[in-house]
């Protein structure tokens, strides 16, 4: 069956990152056609250099690169470097990527390329503020005929929220992008923290990951090394959570996950609850069901996807 072609758009990032080796690691199931940044963890100019280096790292410097929207649709940008790190990626030594950025605006090759694509062909994996694609939808709605699947992450139901009590970080960021793309009809499965706070990245499984030794490995045992340190201090767990790579393991092993249709709407102007996902899980309102909802998630067996698709890169 050939490989399903996909554009991630990303704000790297160290759990970016990893969704980007696991992609990379899988092109009899993944043809990744483009890879869109947008600012959320830290600024632009970093993310996208980010992205660059991970093509760098995994030796895919082929790989289209492209700068998208270096701030929300109308929000202020509110950025992560205290989970990040001030390089975004803390945990790796930081280079100039040989990996080029493309001219092309993130917005302006999503459109074109969904614009001219066969309908329902390309899945959309987006792993930060949904900025991009909402910004995509709004300015050419043909885009629309050419996704697939919006694969994204970002939300919360019953973990409450991370940035605030009640939101998530990609959705806070911008939450009027986050409603764009969930009221846009076509079909999307949104992993929220209530699965990616279920696949920690323990001292175990970095351990495993370090002993593939090859380049990649080491790059992700280096940041995970890194990257877990807030949420363990925060939440008394050992490990941070990969949220964004399970983007990428749903579409490569989705029977890994447990979903339910339902609605899931944005709160846009609420001071106290802005960013929150209102999740109706249990259909007590008529409100359209908009979303595959991911609900469970086996993360011994997501973590064993990862490390076998981690040690392609050695051979
Ligand atoms: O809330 C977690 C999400 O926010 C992840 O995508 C992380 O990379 C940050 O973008
Ligand atoms: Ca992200």
């Amino acid at each position: 069956m050939a490989a399903r072609p996909v554009i991630i758009d990303c704000d790297p990032g160290q759990d970016d990152a990893v969704a980007l080796f696991l992609a990379m690691a899988s092109p009899e199931d993944l043809e990744i056609i483009g890879i869109t940044t947008v600012a959320g963890n830290v600024p632009l100019e970093l993310t996208q250099r980010n992205a660059r280096m991970m093509c760098d790292i995994a030796a895919r410097k082929e790989l289209p690169v492209f700068a998208g929207c270096d701030r929300p649709l109308v929000r202020e940008p509110v950025t992560a470097e205290y989970i990040h790190g001030d390089t975004g990626i803390d945990g790796v030594d930081v280079f100039e990527p040989e990996t080029p950025l493309q001219d092309r605006h993130a917005v302006d090759f999503l459109i074109e390329t969904l614009v001219n694509a066969e309908p329902d062909s390309i899945t959309l994996v987006p792993t930060g503020p949904m900025t991009n694609i909402a910004a995509a939808i709004d300015r050419d709605p043909g885009v629309l005929r050419g996704i697939r699947r919006i694969v994204s992450m970002g939300g919360a139901m019953r973990e409450g929220g991370n940035r605030s009590p009640s939101a998530e970080f990609n959705v806070l960021v911008d939450p009027h992008a986050a409603g764009i793309v969930y009221d846009c009809g076509r079909p999307i499965t949104a992993m929220g923290l209530d699965v990616t706070h279920q696949v920690l990245s323990t001292r175990e499984r970095v351990a495993r990951i370090r002993e593939l030794g090859n380049d990649v490995a080491e790059a992700t045992a280096g940041m995970l090394g890194f990257f877990h340190r807030h949420d363990t201090a925060k939440y008394g767990s050992e490990g941070a959570p990969l949220h964004d790579p399970c983007t990428i393991a749903w579409l490569l092993r989705p029977d890994l996950f447990a979903t339910k249709r339902c609605n899931v709407s944005v709160e846009k102007e609420s001071e106290l609850t802005l960013g929150h996902t209102a999740v109706d899980f249990w259909h007590v309102t008529d409100r359209p069901h908009n979303v595959d909802w991911t609900c469970e998630v086996d993360a011994d067996g997501f973590y064993a996807l990862l490390v076998e698709r981690l040690a392609r890169f050695g051979s």
